[in-house]
C-alpha cells in the first residue's frame, strides 16, 4: 500500500489532486495528515477537526468509469466500506445518512467527499476524501458531532482503522469493476438512516413529511409523499431534518 503521511496540509483531497497533476501516482495511493488546516466538506462546507486525534485522508481510485445514471455507485461503496471497516472494530449502531454521512446513533462521526476529474489523456481519477472522528472527545458547539472514542470510551489506533476501511474499499471497488454492485447496494440500504420511517424534510424552506424508500444509483433520494406518490430528490434539493 502506498501511503503518504503528512503532519499538516491544507486538504488531503487537494494535495492528492496536485500530485496526480505533477507525476504518476499508483492506484489506491493514500494521503493522510495529522492536521488538515483547510478541510473541505460537501456542498462547500468546511471540515474542521482537532489535529492529531482524527483520520483525515484521501484515496486515489483510477479509471473507474461510471455512467452518469450510476455515478453514486462509488459513493455507496465508500460509505459501505467505512461502515464495514468500523464494524470490524466492533463499533455498533452505525448508519449512513443520505447521501453519505456516517452516523453512530444519531450523531455524525464521519463524512465523505468524492471528486472526479478527467485528465487530458482520458484517464479518470476519483479522489475519495474521508474524514472520521476517532479519538476527539470535545466537539464544543457541535451537538450533533461525535467520535469513535465518545461512542465506546476506547482509544483507537488511527492507522489500523484506516487500513480496515481501505481494505474494504479495495474489495468493494473490485465489485463495481465486475459490475457486481448488488451486495454494496443491499448493505447501503440496510444501513440507511431512517429508511421506511415517516420523517420531516425541508425543501427550499418548505417543510413536509415523507418516508425514505431508498437511494437510486444516480444518488437521488426516493421519498414517499403524503399522497403516496414517490418523488426523487437530488442532494441540493432536500434536507432530512432530524
Ligand atoms: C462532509 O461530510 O461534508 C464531507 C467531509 C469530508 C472531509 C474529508 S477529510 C479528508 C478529505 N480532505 C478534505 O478536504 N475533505 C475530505
Amino acid at each position: 500500500m502506498n501511503i503518504i503521511k503528512l503532519s499538516a496540509i491544507n486538504s488531503t483531497n487537494d494535495y492528492l489532486k496536485g500530485l496526480t497533476a505533477a507525476q504518476f501516482v499508483e492506484n489506491f495511493t493514500i494521503v493522510v495528515t495529522e492536521d488538515q488546516t483547510g478541510g473541505r466538506g460537501q456542498m462547500g462546507s468546511k471540515w474542521n477537526v482537532e489535529p492529531g486525534k482524527n483520520l483525515t485522508f484521501s484515496v486515489l481510485i483510477k479509471d473507474l468509469l461510471l455512467e452518469i445514471n450510476e455515478i453514486f455507485n462509488l459513493n455507496a461503496a465508500v460509505a459501505v466500506s467505512v461502515i464495514e471497516g468500523l464494524e470490524s472494530f466492533n463499533i455498533s449502531n452505525l448508519s449512513i445518512k443520505w447521501p453519505n454521512d456516517i452516523l453512530a446513533g444519531n450523531k455524525k462521526i464521519g463524512g465523505i467527499l468524492i471528486e472526479n476529474s478527467i485528465k487530458n489523456n482520458g484517464e479518470i481519477f476519483s479522489i475519495v476524501g474521508i474524514g472520521l472522528n476517532v479519538n476527539q472527545k470535545d466537539f464544543g458547539e457541535l451537538p450533533k458531532a461525535s467520535s469513535l472514542s465518545l461512542v465506546t470510551g476506547k482509544e483507537y489506533d488511527k492507522d489500523a482503522v484506516m487500513a480496515g476501511i481501505v481494505e474494504n474499499l479495495r474489495r468493494n471497488v473490485a465489485g463495481i469493476l465486475n459490475s457486481n454492485t448488488n451486495f454494496i447496494w443491499n448493505k447501503y440500504h440496510s444501513k440507511l438512516y431512517k429508511m421506511g420511517v415517516p420523517m420531516p424534510f425541508d425543501k427550499e424552506g418548505q417543510k413536509f413529511m415523507g418516508i425514505i424508500k431508498g437511494v437510486s444509483k444516480s444518488g437521488t433520494l426516493e421519498v414517499q409523499l403524503a399522497d403516496d406518490s414517490v418523488a426523487n430528490f437530488s442532494i441540493k434539493e432536500v434536507q432530512l431534518l432530524y
